[in-house]
């Protein structure tokens, strides 16, 4: 189990050696500790976890520590910035600052030097008040963006939500979300230095899952020679995320209902409750009234949870957030990429403003990573778009367009009018579900 100081740390340095010094003594003193080479890596790596606190050198041949700490400060807000440096000189420690980082370490330094530094980093983030940037701008909260009034409200229920333990519930279609907000809330609640556990109740098999969720005494099955902690137990003082609870049997969904209401939970084999203090957050992409009335989901269950909602609308409900999350992934993925950000033609943004992107967010950013890795010039085309996306891409003269256009965007302007109900749009389009299904993955290959 983690202590519940511990900080997750990632500790950036082309020389091995030295990432191996850091890494040693970080862990020595409790903290979790990743590594990465390059500033390449290092983005990819800080997509995978939520971390506490970065220590990236400054001067690594590929990419500068100082576009690590950009990069950092756009998309992490609450990450705090440690920059090591070689050549400590005064203007590169001032440009460094600038920049956002926090501290400044002059190699060679010595290992108290070291703790020091983070000791400070971690103090600082103990300390900072919930959510300390201004929230309603289209300012980057724990890298969720969006400027549209629906997304302000969400930022408002995390904001609110995060000064409770209340249980919260986050509604939403697929990919809109529902896991960063339900992080963004763990990580500004008084929660925050202990564990945010994300579990997924669809994909546990049912037989694993009590033991997976509450632990095991040793003895309790065949091969439990130790006692283990489940999931509950690790996110003891923290946060779980139980995401698509709906997928939860009547079976556990009655045992979820009594953690509920005793706040303890029974490892399995044992007969004794152990107390645990475990925020919850769940999230479901199903209509959840219609589970409670078909009986999928137990209604005291749903009103037990359901204390705080939240509820993230559609991406093609809110379209002026688009060319924000357009800017923020071409961003993300040139620099991943080594790559200059292209431009997007008006036109680029109208289209994929008026797309009804089912998929969401992660649809956009797929689509986004595809474009900024294909790209050849410096701006992107209509004509460089998926066939789906391209509709009115090219007015000729004549004004007379190709069936593949029409078709393109006939099929947008049904799914937008069935709020992105595919198999209602196949039906009004009289084509099956399948064939809508593969108009939209060839959009998305
Ligand atoms: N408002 C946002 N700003 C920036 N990135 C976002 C935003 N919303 C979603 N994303 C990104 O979209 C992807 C999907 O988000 P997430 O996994 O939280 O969605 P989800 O609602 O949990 O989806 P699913 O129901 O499929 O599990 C992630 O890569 C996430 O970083
Ligand atoms: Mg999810």
């Amino acid at each position: 189990m983690t202590k519940p100081c511990a900080e997750k740390i990632l500790v950036v340095d082309d020389a091995v050696d030295t990432l191996e010094v850091i890494r040693r003594n970080l862990m020595h003193v409790g903290h979790q500790v990743w590594t990465a080479t390059s500033v390449q890596e290092a983005v990819k790596t800080l997509e995978t976890k939520p971390f506490d606190i970065v220590i990236t050198d400054f001067r690594m041949p590929k990419t500068s520590g100082l576009d690590l700490v950009r990069h950092v400060r756009e998309n992490y807000k609450h990450m705090e910035i440690v920059m090591i440096t070689g050549y400590a000189s005064i203007p590169g420690a001032v440009t460094a600052m600038q920049t956002g980082a926090h501290e400044y370490l002059a190699k060679p330094f010595t290992d108290a030097e070291l703790l020091d530094v983070v000791h400070r980093a971690a103090e600082r983030i103990r300390r900072r008040t919930p959510f300390d940037a201004p929230v309603a701008t289209s300012d980057h909260n724990w890298g969720l963006l969006g400027s549209s009034p629906a997304m302000q409200a969400v930022f408002r229920s995390i904001q609110k939500a995060a000064q409770s333990s209340a249980t919260v519930l986050i509604l939403g279609e697929s990919g809109t979300g529902k896991e960063l907000v339900a992080r963004a809330i763990h990580y500004s609640s008084k929660r925050r230095a202990a564990a945010f556990v994300p579990v997924n109740c669809g994909g546990i098999p049912e037989g694993l899952l009590e033991s997976e969720l509450f632990g095991a005494r040793k003895g309790a099955f065949t091969g439990a020679h130790e006692s283990r902690a489940g999931f509950f137990q690790t996110a003891d003082g923290g946060s779980i995320f139980l995401d698509e609870i709906a997928e939860l049997s009547m079976t556990m969904q009655t045992v979820l209902l009594r953690v509920l209401q005793d706040k303890a939970v029974f490892m399995v084999g044992s007969r004794q409750p152990s107390k645990v203090d475990v925020r919850i957050i769940a999230a479901t992409n199903k209509d959840v009234e219609n589970l409670v009335s078909k009986g999928a989901l137990r209604e005291d269950l749903y009103y037990r949870i359901n204390v705080i909602p939240i509820t993230i609308p559609p991406l093609r409900e809110r379209g002026e957030d688009i060319p924000l999350l357009i800017r923020h992934f071409s961003a993300r993925y040139a620099t991943e990429l080594d790559k200059p950000a292209p431009q997007f033609t008006d036109r680029v943004l109208h289209n994929l403003q008026n797309y009804p992107w089912p998929g969401n967010v992660r649809e956009l950013e797929n689509v986004i990573q595809r474009l900024v890795l294909m790209a050849e010039g410096d701006s992107i085309d209509a004509a460089d778009l998926p066939e789906l996306m391209r509709f009115s891409a090219i007015q000729p003269e004549s004004g007379l367009r190709s069936l593949a256009d029409v078709q393109a965007e006939h099929i947008c302007n049904v799914l937008n009018a069935v709020g992105g109900n595919k198999s209602q749009a196949a039906r009004i389009l009289g084509i099956d579900r399948k064939t809508l299904r593969d108009k939209f993955r060839s959009a998305n290959a």
